[in-house]
């Protein structure tokens, strides 16, 4: 992988912060956009822009082709059975939204159960507190086990007659380290539970083949993929594109509307009411040929050696606690100083050009199991070298003296 001419693909990684240059190490939050995206964008308002689906004019037909071949680059891209099962959303967070409201509608009873992860985003816990706090619900948790990966083997013990779903985080975006989605799917099969898989973290940084993995729902945001923000996607199974109910309704989902009886499109349409981005979608395709012409597996070995050294570096520090603390994982590091606050150590680090993230990350209730208020977090992406990491820790050593 030549990291110098992927770094020159990306027109934001010349800035300098605070006279350094950037150093760019918050990529869990959101990527950055190469060139090839951004002009995709431009290209599409420049030359295409039109509504989708229902135009006859050139443009609009312009539009519907560019956007229907985008869906069929997202199921290559995952290896979904077919692109009619990729529903573009607004991302991860509507995604999970629509899987909840839909499966509110008829498949959740007063009384059942959701196994989540101690892991898990609030995107992930929230639409499902929200629903079991209205339906006398229970949510039921998942440990981590000591890898601190989500103990997908605890799964069997947590299961009841009154599970309905399991919905679990592919890749922590705290901590990097990854759930066995392929034996939680397994389990969740075997009770016949259906299971939703929060590919936020892990879509940016593993091949996810969904033809094989086969889960109920797979979510994931385009903008943590090196495409823009405001899209995403909600994969269904064969059997949800037919049986959840669409949370949203409204134009571009019917065949025929009276004022007493709608008849629904199916497939797809059924759940995009409105005008789609359709902006984004193209730019999102883009990004996913990008990773394509990349490699997973070349971009997954380029972050796992950045990790690798800088965790070996951290592991070093007497300063510093480590969390997640293992070799198999994303390129995620979520550390303390100890004593000091991370917001500190982050401000002081952007000091000198290098961006991490601070906080507790949407992860509070992992926060609370850790009993600690949040973390310094350093993510990699496909741009980041060796010798930026290198600065970050030399930063981060005086970063720990200035507190100290
Ligand atoms: C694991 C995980 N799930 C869900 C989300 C929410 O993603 P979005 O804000 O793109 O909807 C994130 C974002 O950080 C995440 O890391």
């Amino acid at each position: 992988m030549n990291t110098e001419s992927i770094r020159a693909a990306f027109p934001i990684l010349k800035e300098t912060i605070n006279g350094y240059p950037l150093v760019y190490l918050d990529n869990g939050a959101t990527t950055q956009k190469p060139a090839r995206v951004i002009d995709a964008i431009t290209s599409y308002y420049t030359h295409t822009n039109a509504n989708v689906h229902r135009g006859v004019h050139t443009l609009s037909q312009r539009a519907t082709i560019q956007l229907e071949a985008a869906r069929k680059t997202v199921a290559q891209f995952f290896n979904a059975p077919s692109a009619g099962q990729i529903i573009f959303t607004a991302g991860t967070t509507d995604s999970i939204n629509s899987v909840a409201l839909g499966l509110a509608e008829k498949h959740l009873q007063e009384g059942d159960e959701i196994v989540l992860s101690v892991a898990e985003h609030h995107s992930n816990i929230l639409p499902w507190q929200h629903w079991a706090q209205r339906h006398k619900g229970k949510l039921v948790v998942l440990p981590l086990n000591k890898e601190q990966s989500v103990d997908v083997t605890a799964l069997e013990d947590k299961i009841t007659p009154r599970t309905k779903l399991i919905a679990l985080t592919h890749v922590s975006n705290t901590l990097g380290t990854i759930t066995d989605v392929e034996a939680a799917v397994r389990i969740a099969k075997l009770h016949a539970i259906p299971i939703l898989i929060d590919g936020a973290q892990s879509a940016p940084h593993l091949t996810v083949n969904l033809g094989k993995l086969q889960p109920d729902f797979f979510v994931c945001s385009a903008h943590k993929m090196y495409g823009p923000t405001g899209t995403g996607i909600l994969y269904l199974s064969e059997r949800w594109l037919n049986e959840l109910p669409a949370p949203r309704t409204g134009g571009g989902t019917i065949k025929t509307v009276t004022f007493d009886h709608t008849e629904y499109a199916e497939g797809a349409l059924r759940f995009e009411p409105g005008t789609p981005h359709v902006a984004g979608i193209i730019g999102f395709s883009e990004a996913l040929k990008f990773m394509s012409d990349i490699g997973l597996e070349a971009i997954a070995q380029h972050e796992q050696s950045l990790l690798i050294h800088a965790q070996n570096q951290l592991r070093a520090l007497p300063e510093i606690d480590l969390y997640g603390d293992h070799e198999h994982k994303a390129g995620v590091i979520s550390f303390n100083v100890k004593g000091a606050h991370p917001f500190d150590v982050g401000t002081l680090l952007d000091k000198y050009g290098i961006a991490v993230r601070t906080g507790h990350h949407c992860t509070q209730p992992l926060m609370q199991h850790y009993g600690i208020q949040g973390t310094v977090r350093a993510s990699f992406g496909v741009y980041n070298t060796i010798e930026e990491t290198n600065f970050f820790i030399e930063k981060l050593k005086k970063v720990i003296k200035m507190l100290s």
